[in-house]
């Protein structure tokens, strides 16, 4: 099948590769560009387990193709700690609160989650629970991962996290 060249940029650096036209970004990410953390938990586009950054969207990587993007700045989570290995705020968050269990879920729950906070830097527990509604989590019930939300937006915000009484 013929092939397409395309070039993006991706945590930064420039990107590029040859795909066909039936290429979904995420075989692109992980095959071509060895970016495995975004993963691939469905084949129903459900999960969210494969959601990147695209042009300031949140975006499920296996609902596109790699030709779409074409020309596009993606951020995954690889590209979410400093250069020195300082994590993120929402890595941390997710660290500190037990935002995760075994961990499938967490690179596109984060991804989510970063985008959330770019459009809302206070969001109240509906609003983060309805934001992540397409990011699917089989093992912490959701409690923790929307604690570690909280914990990323008091932090980014300069207040004090305080867990609400249960
Ligand atoms: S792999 Fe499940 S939504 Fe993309
Ligand atoms: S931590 Fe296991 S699926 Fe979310």
């Amino acid at each position: 099948m013929a092939k397409s060249q395309v070039s993006m940029t991706v945590n930064g650096k420039p990107a590029e590769g040859l795909v066909e036209p039936r290429t979904l970004l995420i075989h692109f990410l992980r095959e071509q560009l060895n970016l495995t953390g975004p993963h691939i938990g469905c084949d129903t586009s459900h999960c969210g387990a494969c959601t990147v950054d695209l042009d300031g969207k949140s975006v499920k990587s296996c609902t596109m193709f790699a030709v779409q993007a074409n020309g596009s700045d993606i951020r995954t989570i690889e590209g979410m700690a400093a250069t020195d290995g300082t994590l993120h705020v929402l890595q941390e968050a997710f660290r500190e609160m037990h935002g995760l269990q075994c961990g499938f879920c967490t690179p596109g729950m984060i991804m989510r989650a970063y985008r959330l906070l770019e459009g809302n830097k206070n969001p109240s527990e509906e609003e983060i629970r309805f934001g992540i509604s397409g990011n699917l989590c089989r093992c912490t019930g959701y409690q923790n991962i929307v604690k570690a939300i909280q914990y990323a937006a008091a932090k980014m915000n300069g207040v004090r996290f305080e867990e609400a009484a249960e």
